[in-house]
């Protein structure tokens, strides 16, 4: 089956969906983007990704050329035509073509592209049983990583990193202390207690991240939203990240040391579990 995109008002074979070559995305990474997960053939957590868009919209002064009722009409109706039972929804707004100069044109006309991927055992990943290899490096980003622009040449450069280290990701470490992941946010466990963190301009603000806290305080777990040094991650009991594509997943060795047992442990577990079961049933 051909997969079905979504280009500016047209749903389109792949193979026929064009973007100019003058597009700022393109050009400058001026564009911003979301990646929402499916589970059951509807969406986990539309509306804050539906939010966090348009704040990232809203502090690069970028037009949004659709309404949030129209987004999630765009959302279904990929998930429908590609008939995705788990997968990924990714969405990539710019701020239009445009001649190539450094200052925003004026009145531009946003692009924007969606596209899906299908991902069967996206919820029973087998890793969320043996868990993830991490490396730390320094954290090379820019400094407005709560915006979600599609700059992302420095974490992919992790992720190479972390490959040729022999492991699976990499967490990135600013002054002495984890920021994230390349493309989660990072946790560790230490008793009853989940530190991650806090929220500003130095993480993306993580849709999963929300809402895992929330289920953690819920559950009666110690949530410290601070930042953390790598000798506190090597003392951890535990240690996870979240995302909209890994949900909670487990990490286990960093820099070649285990944490803690060295095998997945018992609250992150429990938090995948309830992460899962309460997005199944919000999900739309
Ligand atoms: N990445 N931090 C960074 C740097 C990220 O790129 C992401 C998401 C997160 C987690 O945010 P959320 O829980 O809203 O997915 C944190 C997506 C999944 C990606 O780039 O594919």
């Amino acid at each position: 089956m051909t997969r079905t995109v979504y280009v500016n008002g047209d749903y389109l074979p792949e193979d026929q969906a064009k973007v100019s070559i003058f597009d700022r995305g393109f050009l400058f990474a001026d564009g911003v983007y979301e990646v929402t997960s499916v589970l059951d053939g509807k969406l986990i957590d539309f509306a804050g990704h539906a939010k966090r868009l348009q704040r990232s919209l809203d502090e690069l002064q970028m037009a949004n050329p659709v309404t949030e009722e129209e987004l999630l009409a765009i959302h279904r109706e990929l998930v429908r035509l590609n008939d995705i039972d788990e997968g990924l929804i990714y969405l990539q707004i710019t701020r239009g073509a445009a001649d190539r100069d450094f200052v925003f044109p004026k009145d531009p006309v946003p692009t924007i592209v969606l596209f899906t991927q299908s991902k069967p055992g996206l919820a029973e990943n087998p890793t969320a049983k043996t868990g993830l290899k991490v490396i730390s490096i320094e954290d090379l980003r820019w400094g407005r990583r709560d915006i979600k622009t599609v700059q992302l040449l420095y974490p992919s450069m992790g992720k190479m990193m972390a490959k040729a280290a022999g492991a699976d990701d990499a967490w990135m470490v600013e002054d002495g202390h984890v920021t994230e992941g390349t493309s989660n946010n990072a946790y560790i466990v230490k008793g009853n207690t989940i530190v991650t963190r806090n929220l500003g301009t130095e993480i993306l603000h993580g849709i999963t991240r929300a809402a895992v806290l929330r289920f953690a305080r819920e559950a009666q777990m110690v949530v410290e939203e601070r930042p953390f040094s790598l000798d506190e991650v090597q003392a951890a009991d535990e240690a996870f990240i979240t995302s909209a594509s890994a949900f909670v997943m487990p990490v286990v060795e960093m820099d070649g040391a285990p944490i803690g047992s060295g095998a997945p442990g018992k609250v992150t577990a429990r938090l995948r579990e309830i992460y899962l079961d309460e997005m199944r049933k919000a999900a739309v």
